[in-house]
């Protein structure tokens, strides 16, 4: 199973999932779909279906997850993008949701994303597997208050302000990373990995997941905004704490370096065939989009 492959599944598992959608409330379905289905890198989705690739054949049966974690990704995008939070106007190479359809439209389209995520993943829970619902509770909390909006918080109360490194690890863990660590997650618990397995999923999943937000912090100062589908210079506009800001573009790259290492040695320790998720940790450390 390939990056582009499997990218393509999920672009086939998305596009269209809300046409057609809705009467006097139509809007809201296109305002989601205008996020949804656009050049997005499915980072996240093609994690979970690699993770568990490694245990099983099947992926089809969990794209719902992995299309799910997809939109509960984009729902935050579209939320990161208002005005009240970094007042970005260009997203997945264009305007953003507020842009084009109103900041009013634009929070309940993210509203009704993350909703949506949940009515995907709960049909699927219908049947009564254990594995299932362990995976939409490991989702369900990486998006909470005690990950991704936990990180967005304390991104958002720190614009403008020096913080400590430990609370800015914290941020970029929570902020980014959760959602991260919870598609590797998700995708082991689905196919029923081992405790030790999915302990070493997990540490591989902390260290890809901050490592992913350094990155995006390189990127936001060397990165090329065409390429990247989002203008660069954002955090400094904002006046936010980034790795780059604390440390310096050369440090951080070096952190990368060890960070990269860190992670393919933790896949070493699993004994499955750890080829793909390898290829994409290293694509991941050397994108430039
Ligand atoms: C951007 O995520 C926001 C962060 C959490 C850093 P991605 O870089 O995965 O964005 P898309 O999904 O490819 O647009
Ligand atoms: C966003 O971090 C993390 C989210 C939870 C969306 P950034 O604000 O740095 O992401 P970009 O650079 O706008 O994609
Ligand atoms: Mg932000
Ligand atoms: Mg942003
Ligand atoms: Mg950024």
């Amino acid at each position: 199973m390939k990056y582009e492959f499997l990218k393509q599944e999920i672009n086939d598992w998305l596009n269209g999932y809300f046409a057609n959608k809705g009467t006097y409330e139509k809007i809201v379905f296109e305002a989601m779909s205008y996020s949804l289905n656009n050049t997005g890198k499915r980072i996240r989705p093609i994690l979970m279906l690699l993770t568990y690739g490694m245990y099983k054949e099947n992926y089809k049966d969990i794209m719902p997850f992995a299309c799910a974690l997809e939109m509960i990704h984009t729902y935050s995008l579209i939320h990161d993008d208002l005005p009240c939070m970094d007042n970005d106007d260009l997203r997945r190479g264009k305007p953003t949701n507020h842009k084009v359809y109103g900041e009013a439209v634009a929070t309940l389209a993210g509203d009704a994303l993350l909703n949506e995520a949940f009515n995907v993943m709960l049909k699927e829970c219908l049947c009564g597997d254990i594995s299932k619902i362990k995976a939409t509770y490991i989702i369900s909390k990486s998006a909470s208050a005690y990950g991704m909006i936990g990180g967005q918080i304390v991104d958002i109360l720190s614009e403008g302000k020096a913080i400590s490194e430990d609370e800015l690890r914290f941020m970029h863990k929570k902020k980014t990373g959760e959602l991260i660590k919870a598609a590797l997650l998700a995708g082991a618990v689905l196919a029923e990995a081992s405790d030790y397995d999915i302990k070493l999923i997990e540490q591989f999943g902390e260290n890809l997941g901050l490592a992913f937000q350094i990155k995006d912090d390189i990127l936001d100062v060397i990165g090329n905004s065409d390429k990247l589908g989002k203008k660069t210079n954002s955090d400094l506009i904002n006046k936010k704490v980034t790795f780059v800001s604390l440390y310096g573009l050369e440090k951080c790259k070096l952190m990368l370096d060890s960070i990269n290492d860190e992670c393919l040695e933790i896949l070493k320790r699993l004994r499955k065939d750890t080829n793909e998720l390898e290829k994409i940790t290293v694509f991941l450390f050397n994108r430039d989009f």
